[in-house]
């Protein structure tokens, strides 16, 4: 009985610990939950160095590295949620109808999230405020294309 409750309980934290790109979301609604959790997190992330960016904040350049070195591993995340068959929440039908054009935003942004990685590495601050940017850039790009309007 013992082991039986133990093999639930395993299959049970398999469960929780499983990789995006294997996630098989139970219901539509869990990726959406999933996908709009992330870009919550990525939206603060990112949010957080906009004063630096403006000059309205020292630039500490090791927190600035840090909560970039956050924000490359939640930028890998939402994608593998726009699977088939989840569509709602605040994404527009386009998403699922120009799945390209929604690539191709996805590695813009990782493009550009690339650059300010390499300029936080480096501690360049004129470079992290110009890569800060285009990254934005590339945020709202694709959220006019592929974001409900509120
Ligand atoms: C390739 C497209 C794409 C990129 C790039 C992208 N987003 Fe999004 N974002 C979306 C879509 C689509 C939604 C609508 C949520 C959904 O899927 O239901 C969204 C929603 C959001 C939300 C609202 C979450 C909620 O609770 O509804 C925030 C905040 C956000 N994005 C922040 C960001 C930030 C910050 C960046 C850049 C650092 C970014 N996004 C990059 C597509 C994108």
């Amino acid at each position: 009985m013992k082991t039986k409750l133990g093999l639930f309980a395993l299959a049970g934290l398999m469960a929780l610990v499983a990789t995006p790109s294997m996630a098989q979301f139970a219901k539509a609604q869990d990726a959406v939950k999933y996908r709009e959790s992330v870009m919550t997190l990525m939206g603060s992330h990112f949010g957080r160095m906009a004063p630096v960016a403006k000059k309205e904040a020292p630039y500490d350049k090791d927190k600035i590295k840090e909560n970039i070195g956050l924000l490359n591993i939640l930028a890998a995340l939402p994608w593998a949620a726009y699977g088939q068959g989840t569509q709602g929440g605040e994404a527009r039908a386009e998403v699922w109808s120009d799945p390209d054009g929604f690539k191709q935003a996805q590695d813009k942004f990782q493009a550009e999230l690339g650059k300010l990685t390499v300029a936080a590495d480096a501690g360049d601050f004129d470079a992290f405020r110009v890569a800060f940017g285009e990254v934005g850039k590339s945020c709202k790009s694709c959220h006019d294309s592929y974001r409900k309007k509120k």
